[in-house]
């Protein structure tokens, strides 16, 4: 028998990482091991998913909630690392060689240790996206350079790979979009949404920011550009159709006009196990698609009432930085948004505001540079938020 694998999850208290912890869980000591658990400031959660699985550390990046955590339990196993520098040091940078990090923290906040762990030479199982959007360049370029995968954990892009197989040659990359909750809602009528119609999401339960990009379609956007770096293809041959069932998670087509789709109940234990085992497929539990009697339908997005993902797509092909402001301005204004502060519509206005700005377009090579590009694309993003409080409408 195969020796079992070693993971760490990054964001292991949110939708994703859960879902990577029962995944885990399922398939045993055997199979795969943890070795280490981070989370911002959910300390009992952490430590209890630490104790059940027997990792041999826990991360806490909120220092206040990381050294009340040390206190109390501080000593003990798994052992307590509390803050960035410490998990990156004595966790990532400990952990046994070959062990997989699954990047399921949600923001910018992702992008740093991600790049640690692919400079470390350990494969990265990626779910958070906008690693990819801000730094596409970087991290594929670390990670060629130690040699290390980056593997997708979206369920679009895992169907992808899935399609690839043997990298055959291929026309185009078809990604599939619920169109989320306000799916043929006209603008008049998404001038009314909140929040908490925002986060009810038809057919997936996620964390908060990806369930308000996925009602905008901004989602979408940034997985277009994710798939444009983990697939090293231009943004013309990276299609979206609306798929409201959720059932077909992606298509390739390939040069022979032949088109494969990857099927499955949305359920993101299958994109995690196949993160986890890729190249190998290995058994998981669950119900059967049964597709007798169920209806599959196809249409176009309507880029004029979701304008988020042609924003995204405009970002993606300016290039350099520009993705990098666009992914800072939409997350200001998603959480603008989920406080109360920013009406719906207006969230699309922020990222509008920021992109008008001009921003570098030449290569991108190091950390510093993306940095300084989120810093200012928030501040601009923040500005503009203050202007329209004092009463200059929002909406373009
Ligand atoms: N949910 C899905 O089904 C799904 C599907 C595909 C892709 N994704 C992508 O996966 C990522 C995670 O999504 P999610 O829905 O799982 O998010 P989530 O439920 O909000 O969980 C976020 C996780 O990240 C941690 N975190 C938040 N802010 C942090 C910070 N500043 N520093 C360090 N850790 C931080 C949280 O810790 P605390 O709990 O301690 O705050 C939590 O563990 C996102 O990029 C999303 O786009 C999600």
């Amino acid at each position: 028998m195969s020796q079992p694998i070693s993971v760490i999850i990054l964001g292991a208290t949110g939708s994703v990482g859960r879902t990577a912890a029962d995944v885990l869980s399922e398939l045993g000591p055997d199979k795969a091991r943890v070795d280490g658990l981070v989370a911002h400031r959910q300390v009992d959660a952490l430590w209890a998913l630490g104790r059940k699985l027997g990792a041999r550390w826990v991360g806490v990046t909120d220092p206040e909630a990381g050294r009340r955590l040390f206190d109390r339990e501080g000593g003990g196993r798994p052992a307590v690392l509390v803050g960035w520098e410490a998990i990156v040091a004595q966790g990532i940078g400990e952990a046994p060689p070959g062990t997989k990090v699954v990047g399921a923290i949600t923001g910018f906040a992702g992008l740093w240790p991600t790049l640690r762990a692919l400079e470390r030479g350990l494969d990265v199982l990626l779910a958070n996206k906008e690693t990819l959007v801000a730094a596409g360049e970087l991290v594929t370029a670390t990670a060629r350079r130690s040699g290390s995968r980056l593997v997708p954990v979206d369920s679009e892009h895992s169907a992808l790979l899935q399609c690839l197989g043997l990298a055959q040659p291929f026309r185009r990359l078809i990604l599939t979009c619920s169109g989320g909750p306000f799916r043929g809602w006209s603008r008049k009528a998404l001038e009314r949404v909140t929040p908490a119609m925002a986060l009810a999401h038809p057919n997936w339960r996620m964390g908060p920011k990806i369930t308000v990009d996925s009602a905008t379609l901004m989602n979408k956007g940034l997985e277009v550009i994710e798939a444009h770096w983990l697939f090293g293809v231009p943004y013309d041959q990276i299609a979206v159709v609306i798929h409201p069932q959720s059932i077909v998670h992606s298509m390739v087509e390939f040069v022979d006009g032949a088109v494969m789709a990857q099927l499955g109940w949305p359920d993101m234990r299958l994109p995690v196990q196949v993160a986890l085992s890729w190249p190998e497929r290995w058994p998981l539990e669950g119900p059967s698609l049964d597709l007798v009697g169920r209806q599959l339908t196809f249409e176009a997005v309507d880029e004029g009432t979701f304008p988020a993902l042609s924003l995204a797509r405009q970002a993606g092909e300016a290039g350099g930085l520009y993705p990098a402001a666009l992914n800072a301005a939409n997350e200001e204004a998603v959480a603008a948004f989920l406080d109360g502060r920013l009406g719906f519509l207006a969230m699309e206005g922020v990222v509008r505001a920021v992109l008008d700005r001009p921003w570098p377009t030449g290569p991108v090579e190091t950390l510093e540079q993306v940095v300084a590009v989120d810093a200012e694309a928030r501040a601009v993003a923040r500005a503009a938020m203050a202007r329209w409080e004092a009463g200059t409408p929002p909406v373009g």
